[in-house]
C-alpha cells in the first residue's frame, strides 16, 4: 500500500469526551511529521455524501485535547440509509465514494462506534481505504479492550451514584439509577461497582425481582434501611426460557440478534399481558408505566416491599462535558497510532488496545459484532465477592 498524501477525517455516531483529543493525535503528526494533508468531514457520514468538509491547519487542532463533543460535528446517519423528509431512506453510497474520490483522499480515518464501523467496512468494500478509531461511552466494540469515552461516562456516573448514596441514606430511601450502555452493561457494571450500587441489574444478566427484594429484605435485616439500584438501560427481566447469565458466560453468547429477538419477545408479551404461573415477575409487567427498567423497578420494590423509592435517569450527562486524563491519554495514543499508520500506508484496520499496547486488526473481524459483559468477567466476580446483587 502507498502512504497516505491527503486523509479525510469524521466522527460519527453518538458523541463522547474524547473526541477532539482523537483528531488531535491524528492531524498534529498527519501534518507536522508526515506532511500529510487533513481534511475535517462535518457532520459524520452526512458530511461525506454532502462533501461538508474543511482543510484542517494546525491551529485547527491545538488547544482542542481537553474539549468535550467534537469540533467536526457528528450525525448518526448512514449513506447507504439516508433519510428523506417523507420519512424513506435512500442509498447515497455512491455519493459518498464519489466526495472521497473528488477530495483526492487516500484514506478516510472513522470516529466511531459499531454503527460507525459496519458502515466504514461497507465503503472498504467499495474500494475505498478506512482507519477505524474506537469510540464510545459503551465500551462494546469488538476486538478492543476499551473505547475512548467509556472512563469518562464511568467517572461522571459513579459521582452521580456518590452524591445519590448520601440523600439515599438520609431519607432512608432506595435509589433507582438508570445508565446508558445500550445492548451492553459495561457502563453500569463499572460505575456500579465504583460506586458501590448495592444491586447492578445489566443486559447481560437477566433479573429477577424475587432475587432483588430478597437481597433488599436481607440488607434491611442487616439494618441498611437503604440502598443504591444502578439499572442499565438495556436492563431485562428473566423470563422462562430466557438465555441464563451462565449461558452468556462465553462474553458475546447473547448476540445482537438474540437481543433484539429478546426484545421483541418482551413487547409481545406486554401486548398480550398473558401471566404464566411459572412466571413470578409478571404481576409488575402490566405496570411498567413509560417503559424503562428503572422505574418498573422501583415500582416493584416499592409494590412489594412498601419502601420509598426514587429513579434517576442520567441520560446524556453521561456522554457530555471534558475527558478524564485516562480518555485524552488513550484518544491520543489511538490517534497518533492511526497518524502512524497512515505514514506506512496501512489500511482498513480499526486502531484497538490489547492489554496495555496499542494495535490494530482487520475491520472485517469487528464489523457487525457487539462486546458484551461475560457473566464470569472479573469485574462481577470482585462485584459478588463484595456482596453486589445482580438480580439472578
Ligand atoms: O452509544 C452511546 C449511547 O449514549 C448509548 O449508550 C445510548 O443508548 C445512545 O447512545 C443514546 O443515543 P442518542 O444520543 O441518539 O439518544
Amino acid at each position: 500500500m502507498t502512504r497516505a498524501r491527503c486523509i479525510g477525517i469524521l466522527t460519527s455516531g453518538g458523541d463522547c469526551p474524547g473526541l477532539n483529543a482523537a483528531i488531535r493525535g491524528v492531524a498534529k503528526p498527519a501534518l507536522s511529521d508526515f506532511h500529510i494533508e487533513v481534511i475535517g468531514i462535518e457532520k459524520g457520514f452526512r458530511g461525506l455524501v454532502e462533501n461538508h468538509s474543511r482543510v484542517l491547519h494546525p491551529h485547527d487542532v491545538s488547544g482542542i485535547l481537553s474539549l468535550g463533543g467534537t469540533i467536526l460535528r457528528t450525525s448518526r446517519e448512514k449513506p447507504h440509509k439516508m433519510p428523506l423528509p417523507n420519512g424513506e431512506t435512500v442509498d447515497l453510497t455512491a455519493r459518498a465514494v464519489e466526495t472521497y474520490s473528488r477530495l483526492g483522499l487516500d484514506c478516510l480515518v472513522c470516529l466511531g462506534g459499531n454503527g460507525t464501523h459496519k458502515v466504514a467496512f461497507n465503503l472498504m468494500k467499495h474500494g475505498l481505504n478506512v482507519i477505524g478509531l474506537p469510540k464510545t461511552i459503551d465500551n462494546d466494540l469488538a476486538e478492543t479492550d476499551m473505547t475512548f469515552g467509556h472512563d469518562s461516562a464511568v467517572t461522571t456516573a459513579a459521582e452521580a451514584i456518590d452524591r445519590l448514596y448520601s440523600t439515599a441514606e438520609a431519607h432512608l430511601r432506595v435509589m433507582v439509577i438508570e445508565l446508558m450502555g445500550h445492548h451492553a452493561g459495561w457502563l453500569t457494571l463499572s460505575a456500579g461497582l465504583a460506586g458501590g450500587a448495592d444491586i447492578i441489574l445489566i443486559p447481560e444478566i437477566p433479573y429477577d425481582l424475587d432475587s432483588i427484594c430478597q437481597h433488599l429484605i436481607e440488607r434491611r435485616r442487616r439494618g441498611k434501611w437503604f440502598s443504591i439500584v444502578a439499572v442499565a438501560e438495556g436492563a431485562r427481566l428473566k423470563r422462562p426460557g430466557m438465555a441464563s447469565a451462565e449461558d452468556a458466560a462465553a462474553g458475546a453468547a447473547l448476540t445482537k440478534a438474540e437481543f433484539k429477538k429478546n426484545g421483541k419477545k418482551d413487547k409481545k408479551r406486554k401486548k398480550d399481558k398473558k401471566k404464566t404461573a411459572a412466571d413470578s415477575n409478571a404481576d409488575v409487567l402490566d405496570d411498567l408505566g413509560d417503559g424503562r427498567a428503572s422505574s418498573s423497578v422501583a415500582k416493584a420494590i416499592s409494590k412489594r416491599l412498601g419502601m420509598e423509592t426514587r429513579v434517576t435517569v442520567l441520560g446524556h450527562l453521561q456522554r457530555g462535558g471534558i475527558p478524564t486524563p485516562f480518555d485524552r491519554i488513550l484518544a491520543t495514543r489511538f490517534g497518533t497510532q492511526a497518524a502512524e499508520m497512515l505514514a506506512e500506508g496501512i489500511y482498513n484496520q480499526m486502531v484497538c488496545l490489547r492489554g496495555s499496547e496499542v494495535t490494530s486488526v482487520p475491520l472485517d473481524q469487528v464489523a457487525g459484532k457487539v462486546k458484551l459483559v461475560p457473566a464470569d468477567h472479573p469485574l462481577i466476580r470482585a462485584a459478588r465477592r463484595v456482596g453486589t446483587n445482580f438480580g439472578d
